[in-house]
């Protein structure tokens, strides 16, 4: 069957590690008709818009997206590209599995944890205002709507996933209204799913537990701010941000992303990682029910990492991006 994806290469390493993701996904036989579109710094040099409604309304016909990293522009009016796109598409809830590989040296072996992350709202809107010389107020908006909608994403994809735990995250002990709020509509949702066990956690006995015992964990559940730094905390817990994938999930529309940025220092030098834009594009293929080639890359990348076949500098390797490719496309054929 022939798909149809809108793609994004991005900037700084994205145009590399995207080739290499291509050449993997082809490997598997798959046919695509790609989309290609520029955001990001590229993209305000030629249409004087980091995110052109061109890009918009691709995703939207297409109802999926692979994205590369873009770089945020620093200059004044323009948002950041990622913000915008989840809040354009509605892209509810960002969901970020972290796996520990074999083969890639760390304090611990057997991660297996998914963050699902609420995308749309909380601190992270970054609605503040300066109050006269000496004070600044940031509001933190928490709704019944979102925060119920989220909890039944974490625990639709437990079930869907055979997961076994799901772990609500906040500071409800402090943040007694919005993170109450949250708290109050997950609990609620969690009756619904007998089978799946439920706990509360505090955010910062979380980090705690997350360093000391991360294995327990399964499904962790959050408000958009804590989401985001317990999900860079976890990609620490498996070998860092070169090897964690992510999407961004709404109703009908995804955009799958790898969680690292567009890593300017190593822009260019072919030595990038691609592993997470690889393992972004397999969980875009099982979305997309092409599961059969998204775990063959999975199981492919398995192999050359426990192996040490070829790892990039980043896992203590000398390859480039493209041997690293090469590779992966080599175990693809012959699984
Ligand atoms: P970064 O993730 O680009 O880089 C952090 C460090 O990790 C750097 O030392 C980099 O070399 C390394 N790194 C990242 N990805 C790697 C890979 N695949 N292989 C090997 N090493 C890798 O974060 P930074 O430097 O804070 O941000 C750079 C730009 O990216 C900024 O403009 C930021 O706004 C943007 N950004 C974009 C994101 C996206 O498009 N999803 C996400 C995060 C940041
Ligand atoms: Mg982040």
């Amino acid at each position: 069957m022939m798909h149809r994806i809108t793609l994004i290469p991005g900037d700084g390493i994205g145009p590399e590690i995207t080739k290499a993701t291509l050449e993997v996904m082809e490997a598997t036989g798959l046919k695509v008709e790609w989309e290609v579109f520029e955001a990001g710094t590229s993209a305000i040099e030629k249409y004087k818009n980091p995110l052109p409604d061109e890009v918009i309304n691709s995703i939207r016909r297409n109802g999926v997206c692979l994205k590369g990293p873009t770089t945020t522009p620093i200059a004044e009016g323009f948002r950041s590209i990622n913000v915008a796109l989840r809040k354009e598409l509605d892209l509810f809830a960002n969901v970020r599995p972290a796996k520990s590989f074999e083969g890639i040296s760390s304090h611990y072996k057997n991660v297996d944890i998914v963050v699902i992350r609420e995308n749309t709202e909380d601190l992270y809107c970054g609605v503040e205002h300066r109050i006269g010389d000496f004070a600044a107020e940031s509001i933190k908006i928490i709704t019944a709507k979102a925060s119920t909608r989220i909890a039944k994403f974490a625990f639709e994809y437990a079930k869907k996933e055979g997961r076994k735990k799901v772990t609500a995250v906040h500071k409800a002990n402090i943040m007694k209204l919005t993170d109450g709020l949250f708290l109050e509509c997950v609990r609620n949702v969690s009756k619904e799913y007998p089978d799946i066990i439920y706990e509360e956690i505090i955010v910062d006995n979380m980090c705690m537990q997350l360093v000391r015992n991360p294995e327990i964990y399964d499904v962790i559940l959050c408000p958009n701010l804590y989401g985001d730094i317990i999900s860079d905390l976890c990609a620490g817990l498996v070998g860092g941000l070169g090897v964690v994938p992510g999407a961004n999930i709404g109703d009908n529309l995804a955009v799958f992303e790898a969680v690292h940025g567009s890593a300017p220092d190593i822009a260019g030098k072919n030595i990038a990682n691609p592993t997470a834009l690889i393992l972004s594009a397999a969980q875009m293929l099982k979305y997309i029910g092409e599961s059969e080639r998204g775990r063959k890359i999975e199981k492919a990348l398995e192999i050359v990492i426990k192996e040490k076949l070829c790892l990039t500098p980043d896992l203590g390797g000398n390859a480039t991006t493209e041997e690293f490719s090469i590779k992966i496309c080599e175990k693809i054929k012959e699984l």
